[in-house]
C-alpha cells in the first residue's frame, strides 16, 4: 500500500489518498482547537496517544459488532481506513450533563440523566455546529430516515460498549460525539473516538481526563490522555486474539 497525495486536512487530523481507491490514510496531528478553531495549540504527541487510544476502542468496537471505517494501524500517528462520504451531522450521545448541555438546559454540570440522550448537530465550523433535530436533517437531505435511525441506534449501542470499557477501567464516560460516513451502501462509524471527542472524568476523584483541560485551561492534557492510554493498554492488552 503506497501513501499518495493529501486528500483533505481537517483541524486535528489530515487524510491521504493511497492506490488503493476504497483506502485512506488518516494521520493524527498534535494541533488541538476548541471554540470552532479560535483556541489553538500544539500539544506535543497527542496526535500519538490519539491514534493509539483511537485504534484500541476502533477494534474493540469492532469485535463486538460495529461496523468502521477502521482497517488497521500502520504507525505512531497513521491508520488506515475505509474511505466514506461523510454525513455532515455530529451525532453525540450523553450520560451525565455537562458542556453545552449544561449550559443549554441550565442542568448543573455532573447531573446524571435518567437515560442516554441523542442529539445532532450539523456539521459546520462557519455555523458553528448548530444543534438541529431529525426534521432539519432530512429537510436539507444530509441523511435519510433510515441512514438517521441507524446512526441512532448505533450510537446506542456504541454508548453501552464504551461505558462498559471505560468503567472497566475506572473512567466515567460523560458524552461523546461520533461521526458517521457512506461506504459500498452501508452506514459505517468513521472519523475517531478520542479524548478529544469524549468527555471522561476520573471514577474515583471525578478529575477530568479528557478535552476539557483544553478548553478550560486546566493543564495536563496530554498527560491525562496519556494516563488513559496507560489503563486501557493494563486491562486490554492481550485480550486481542
Ligand atoms: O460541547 P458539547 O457539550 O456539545 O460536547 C458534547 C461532546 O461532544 C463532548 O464530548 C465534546 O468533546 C464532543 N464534541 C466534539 N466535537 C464537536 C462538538 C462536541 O467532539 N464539534
Amino acid at each position: 500500500m503506497e501513501k499518495k497525495e493529501k486528500l483533505y486536512e481537517g483541524k486535528a487530523k489530515v487524510l491521504y489518498k493511497t492506490d488503493n481507491k476504497d483506502l485512506l490514510v488518516q494521520y493524527f496531528k498534535d494541533d488541538t482547537t476548541a471554540f470552532d478553531g479560535a483556541k489553538k495549540e500544539v500539544l506535543e504527541d497527542k496526535g500519538v496517544i490519539n491514534c493509539s487510544i483511537s485504534t484500541a476502542i476502533f477494534e474493540y468496537l469492532e469485535k463486538n459488532g460495529i461496523k468502521t471505517h477502521f482497517v488497521e494501524r500502520l504507525s505512531s500517528r497513521e491508520m488506515l481506513v475505509k474511505g466514506c462520504e461523510i454525513i455532515p451531522v455530529e451525532v453525540v450521545v450523553r450520560n451525565i450533563a455537562a458542556g453545552s448541555f449544561s449550559r443549554r438546559y441550565g442542568v448543573k454540570e455532573g447531573t446524571p440523566l435518567k437515560k442516554p440522550l441523542v442529539e445532532y448537530f450539523y456539521k459546520s465550523d462557519e455555523l458553528h455546529d448548530p444543534m438541529v433535530c431529525p426534521n432539519h436533517v432530512y429537510l436539507f437531505e444530509w441523511a435519510t430516515k433510515e441512514e438517521l435511525e441507524e446512526m441512532t441506534n448505533t450510537a446506542l449501542k456504541v454508548n453501552e460498549l464504551l461505558k462498559k470499557f471505560f468503567d472497566e477501567i475506572g473512567i466515567i464516560l460523560v458524552d461523546f460525539k461520533l461521526e458517521f460516513g457512506r461506504h459500498n451502501g452501508e452506514v459505517i462509524l468513521a472519523d475517531e473516538i478520542t479524548p478529544d471527542s469524549c468527555r471522561l472524568w476520573d471514577k474515583s476523584s471525578m478529575e477530568v481526563l479528557d478535552k476539557d483541560r483544553f478548553r478550560k485551561d486546566m493543564g495536563k492534557v496530554v498527560e491525562s490522555y496519556k494516563e488513559i492510554y496507560k489503563r486501557i493498554m493494563e486491562r486490554y492488552e492481550g485480550m486481542k486474539e
